[in-house]
């Protein structure tokens, strides 16, 4: 028979269990129920390091089925779950919820500046069709290569932190701008047009500058930072833009 000792220590070895109670504040918008969006209150057991999406699924697959929102890699790869988390654009699938204080209720809602559709979705239309109109593709002319269009390693330089974009719409739903009427381009379409202009194999850099010489283009930026503190890929966001407006007065790029 075990003493009352050995029970003890094995007790004691037992590991204590990681969960902790955490309150999910969600603003929750469903246009079938009620044109008023409302905060409702969840709340769930969860490991501090997992992730607000872990949360999110926990809510949905255990509490509530209508609870909507877009997630689809959840590693922070295909850009389809920022929403703002206590009041700060992030993905979800990024989030540890030790990292957010879980002592307090978290507050998650849509991004702003885009119309909700329901819940955490928003119609991404009016950001695609930005992204679209700054022709997002290499535009070459002339006979068609017949090996790899090649490039030195300073030229791809010039570009290469433009190319981290995930199109997760952060940047341009945290810009004040962007909220104020929906018509500026935003700094997702122009980091994607810089990609494009300073890369050394394409022939459309004019073309695109002249897209965001526009009156609702890139001189609508007021260097207010949100974009570059926003982007979960640590794109420099305001510096590209930066180099944008500098290319249109120099015509250098
Ligand atoms: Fe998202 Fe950053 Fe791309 Fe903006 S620049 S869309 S924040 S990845
Ligand atoms: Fe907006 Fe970023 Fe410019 S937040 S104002 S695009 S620096
Ligand atoms: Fe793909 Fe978060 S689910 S980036």
């Amino acid at each position: 028979m075990a003493t009352p000792v050995l029970d003890k220590a094995e007790a004691e070895a037992q590991p204590a269990s990681p969960y902790i109670t955490v309150t999910f504040r969600i603003r929750r918008f469903d246009p079938e129920v009620s044109a008023e969006a409302v905060w409702e209150d969840f709340r769930i057991e969860i490991d501090p390091k997992e992730r607000v999406l872990d949360g999110l699924h926990k809510i949905k697959w255990d509490v509530d089925g209508t609870l909507t929102f877009r997630r689809s890699c959840a590693h922070g790869i295909c850009g389809s779950d920022a929403m703002r988390i206590n009041g700060k654009n992030r993905l979800a699938c990024k989030t540890l919820i030790k990292d957010i204080n879980p002592d307090k209720p978290i507050t998650i809602e849509a991004i702003k500046g885009l119309t909700v559709l329901k819940d955490l979705i928003v119609d991404m239309e009016p950001f695609f069709q930005a992204y679209r109109d700054v022709m997002p593709f290499l535009v070459t002319t002339g006979n068609e290569p017949t090996r790899e269009r090649l490039q030195s390693a300073e030229d791809r330089e010039r570009f290469d932190d433009t190319t981290k974009c995930i199109l997760c719409a952060a940047c341009t739903s945290s810009c004040p701008v962007f909220w104020n009427d929906g018509q500026y381009f935003g700094p997702a379409a122009i980091v994607n047009a810089h990609r494009f202009i300073f890369d050394s194999r394409d022939e459309a850099g004019e073309q695109r500058l002249e897209i965001l010489n526009d009156k609702d283009g890139v001189w609508r930026c007021r260097t207010t930072f949100n974009c570059t503190d926003a982007c979960p890929r640590g794109i420099e966001v305001t510096k590209a833009i930066q180099e944008v407006k500098r290319a249109l007065i120099t015509r250098r790029f």
